[in-house]
């Protein structure tokens, strides 16, 4: 028996299968972050497709929190129609969305703005060296109150969720890392005060949503990198997450500047490296009664089934696979077996920052040989 179809809920939000859509930064938003038809027709591409649940790109609280162009602002209320309609479309297709909230912190792009990226102790790495502005206390109530304001935003406008994005090197994960938090006040140095920001980001959160709309959150459980966050820390923070209420915890890992073991990561050589996040998943899952979701290159059924079916995880995230083949859930609910045609090259990026929207290069390519271009 398939457990990848079996339809479950999370603090009230019906979702028709155990496949999420990983946030994925589509680049498809204008300079401002208000949403484009063209983000509006993806999602109901993905909806239509099948996906138990959509995440969306990473959409930030505040302007100083953007980085990558084409980003979806949840800052304003200046954007409450299209956030609607968009939401409007998904329903109508029968999908579930939820909105990944971040503040990229010190890897904000702040041209423009009149202002330095903020991050929790003004220290860069490799992929974003600075400078950024060491956060005062009173910076930490605003940011926090930035996130709680997104999420009530994105619950007026009818999204079944939120997620905080805690992985990634983004805020969240700069100061759980002891690589990027040098603060000598109660948000630095021990793991505990590492871990205040987040505790109290998902605290405010909870409290301008209510008790009954599912908060997730998608958590760095080791940033494989000399000195940052590691396992045993991070699986602590899931433990006390669960605890305070948190309704699903996404399992990721990696930063930027981590090699090999980035987010997304290059082509699995086998099916045993596809799903290279499920060990830790497996530890956060025996530390919590949360439902846990898991991320990072599944690729084929086999291995997202044997995933469901060995309780490594409740739910499996994927992310460049949709870019795809968004209709990736329906062919395998109509029975089909194949593996996602995903191929981790990640040149889905390049057409984000170039073309006004991510699409599968490798798709294209095969699409122009067919048409004799
Ligand atoms: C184009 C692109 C954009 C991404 N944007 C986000 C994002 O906004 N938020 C996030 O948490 N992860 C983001 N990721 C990471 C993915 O969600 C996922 O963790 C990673 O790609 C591994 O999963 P996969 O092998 O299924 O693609 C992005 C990845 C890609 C390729």
């Amino acid at each position: 028996m398939s457990h990848i179809f079996e339809r479950t809920v999370i603090n009230g939000m019906v979702l028709e299968n155990r496949l999420v859509r990983s946030a994925t930064w589509e680049g498809m938003c204008t300079g401002e972050g208000r949403p484009t038809e063209k983000l509006v027709s993806c999602y109901r591409d993905l909806a239509r497709g099948g996906v138990g649940l959509i995440v969306t790109g990473y959409a930030y609280v505040r302007p100083d929190g953007r980085q990558l162009p084409g980003t979806m602002g949840i800052y304003t209320d200046d954007f409450a129609d299209e956030m609607r309609h968009l939401t409007d479309v998904v329903h109508a297709e029968g999908g579930s969305i939820a909105m990944q909230l971040v503040h990229t912190g010190g890897k904000a792009n702040t041209a423009g703005l009149d202002c330095l990226p903020v991050s929790p102790s003004g220290i860069g790495l490799a992929s974003s060296p600075g400078p950024s502005v060491a956060m005062t206390r009173s910076d930490i109530e605003s940011m926090i109150a930035a996130f709680a304001a997104g999420a009530a935003r994105a619950k007026e406008y009818g999204f079944d969720a939120v997620q905080l994005h805690a992985a990634h090197g983004y805020l969240i994960n700069q100061f759980l890392s002891p690589l990027t938090n040098r603060r000598a006040d109660e948000y630095g140095g021990s793991v505990e005060n590492r871990r205040r920001f987040l505790m109290e980001v998902y605290a405010a959160v909870r409290q301008a949503v209510g008790l009954h709309y599912p908060v997730l959150i998608k958590l760095n459980v080791d940033d494989f990198l000399e000195g940052g966050l590691i396992g045993e820390e991070a699986i602590e923070a899931a433990r006390r997450l669960d605890a305070a209420g948190m309704d699903a915890i996404e399992v990721s890992g990696g930063t930027a500047d981590s090699g090999e073991r980035t987010p997304a990561r290059g082509r699995a050589k086998s099916p045993a490296e596809e799903g290279y996040h499920r060990e830790l998943a497996r530890q956060v899952k025996a530390v919590v009664s949360c439902p846990v979701m898991v991320v990072g290159g599944f690729r084929s059924r086999a291995v997202v089934e044997e995933t469901l079916q060995s309780g490594g995880a409740d739910y499996i995230a994927m992310a460049r696979p949709f870019i795809r083949e968004p209709d990736l859930a329906a062919k395998w609910r109509q029975g089909g077996g194949s593996p996602a045609a995903c191929q981790s090259c990640n040149g889905c990026f390049k057409p984000g920052l170039e073309e006004g929207g991510i699409y599968c290069v490798k798709q294209r390519e095969k699409e122009r040989l067919h048409a004799g271009d």
